[in-house]
């Protein structure tokens, strides 16, 4: 195992010998280094850690595993969507250390994050040092490529491209060669559209269910659970299983009961929903560049703010108007915006995966999560009040 190092990166180990391997590697890498200095090899920071918690979601792992590598072998990129927040990224790192993951991929996982400004520059860089190679022997996002294309054609790697944003950013990382997969994480169906990927090829994250979502508040505060588990089982209907509302109101939750206080008034503020928007995310949506922490709303906005102004304000009257669960047919939205024909704003707010079409009894409805809803009525409180 000495002078070992493994490209998941959970296993570095450096060596003094003046030359790294990897580890369970069908063809061997030697990577040189000056005898003292050894060459990250991978770097090991390039994977997220686990997630801390991580409830549920087999059923979803064994999809994935299923489509990545199971027999017989489909397509060679697949394309999680879903609501903000539903757990996409999450999922993605569940699987670059899943023990499976790691079998069917012996030569590894890449991954990177991409968010709403990219630089693909530099995150080929990353994946070229994560083989020991020096980035700057090549300048141009190209030759980044087709080094990387050179170094993948006959490697068995997972290529993770997580929050994806445009077609356009992830596309310098399909370098991945016959043997590799590509994951990618978006919230916007328009992103695997554009990439021109089959329907076959996108998985669609849905919630958890009532159970995990209850299971997700115990693991955090099991004091509310213990107190008063007919209000959880209420807060987490009202959350409809979205594990970004239900960390925050965990969190608060547990703090609350760390104060001996009972947790029954909280609940009542929490299931409102309103409180949550303004409430910091998690610790892991921290931004570590800028060192602060989104709340809840910004990680919304960042979805909703990309919308013209007139479907902005579309958007933010469904939430005034939706009912319970928030369904509407087309009728009733061309209805609620006073308009004609209501398809085109309907097609900008699912492309942007701010709407959800589903079938029923042969007619097309369209969904908005809760979190949503309540995002859009505060929205359109803000107008109002403008
Ligand atoms: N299965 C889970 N168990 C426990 N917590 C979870 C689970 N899935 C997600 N979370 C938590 O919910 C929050 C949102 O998850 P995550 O960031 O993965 O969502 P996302 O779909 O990637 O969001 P975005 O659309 O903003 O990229 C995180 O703080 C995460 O830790
Ligand atoms: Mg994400």
């Amino acid at each position: 195992m000495s002078n070992q190092t493994e490209v998941h990166g959970d296993n570095y180990d450096s060596n003094s010998g003046g030359q790294t391997v990897v580890k369970d590697h069908a063809t061997m890498i030697n990577v040189y280094t000056d005898g003292k200095q050894p060459v990250l090899f991978p770097s090991p920071s390039l994977l997220p850690a686990p997630p801390n918690l991580f409830i549920g979601r087999d059923n979803d792992m064994a999809a994935l595993r299923q489509r990545l590598f199971g027999e017989p072998s489909t397509t060679l990129i697949t394309s999680v969507r879903g609501w903000p927040g539903i757990g996409k990224t999450t999922l993605a790192a569940a699987m670059a250390h899943d023990a499976e993951v790691k079998k069917a991929f012996p030569d590894g996982v890449l991954w990177t994050a991409l968010g709403m400004s990219p630089n693909p520059l530099a995150g080929l860089g990353q994946w070229l040092l994560a083989f020991g190679d020096d980035p700057q022997r090549y300048q141009r996002i190209e030759e980044r490529q087709n080094r990387l294309a050179g170094l993948l054609r006959d490697r068995r790697m997972l290529l993770i491209i997580d929050d994806v944003w445009q077609a356009a950013d992830a596309q310098p990382f399909l370098v991945g060669g016959r043997a590799c997969r590509t994951l990618l994480t978006t919230r916007e169906p328009d992103v695997a559209r554009k990439l021109g990927l089959p329907d076959k090829a996108v998985y669609r994250l849905l919630v958890l269910s009532e159970e995990d979502s209850i299971e997700l508040i115990r693991q955090l505060s099991p004091e509310s659970v213990a107190q008063d588990e007919q209000g959880v089982r209420q807060l987490v209907q009202e959350l409809d299983g979205m594990p970004l509302a239900l960390s925050v109101a965990g969190s608060l939750l547990a703090a609350e009961a760390t104060m001996g206080w009972g947790v029954r008034e909280l609940l009542d503020e929490l299931t409102e929903g309103t409180r949550l928007l303004q409430e910091a995310a998690p610790a892991d949506r921290a931004d570590l560049s800028g060192q602060t922490t989104p709340s809840v709303t910004a990680l919304l906005r960042k979805s909703t703010d990309r919308l013209d102004a007139l479907t902005r304000k579309q958007f933010a009257f469904l939430g005034v108007f939706a009912p319970k669960p928030a369904t509407f047919d087309r009728a009733a939205i061309a209805a609620a915006w006073g308009v004609d024909d209501p398809r085109p704003a309907i097609r900008e707010l699912e492309k942007r995966g701010l709407l959800e079409p589903y079938q029923e009894d042969g007619e097309v409805r369209f969904q908005m999560h809760a979190l949503l809803t309540v995002h859009a009525k505060s929205m359109w409180e803000t107008i109002a009040n403008a």
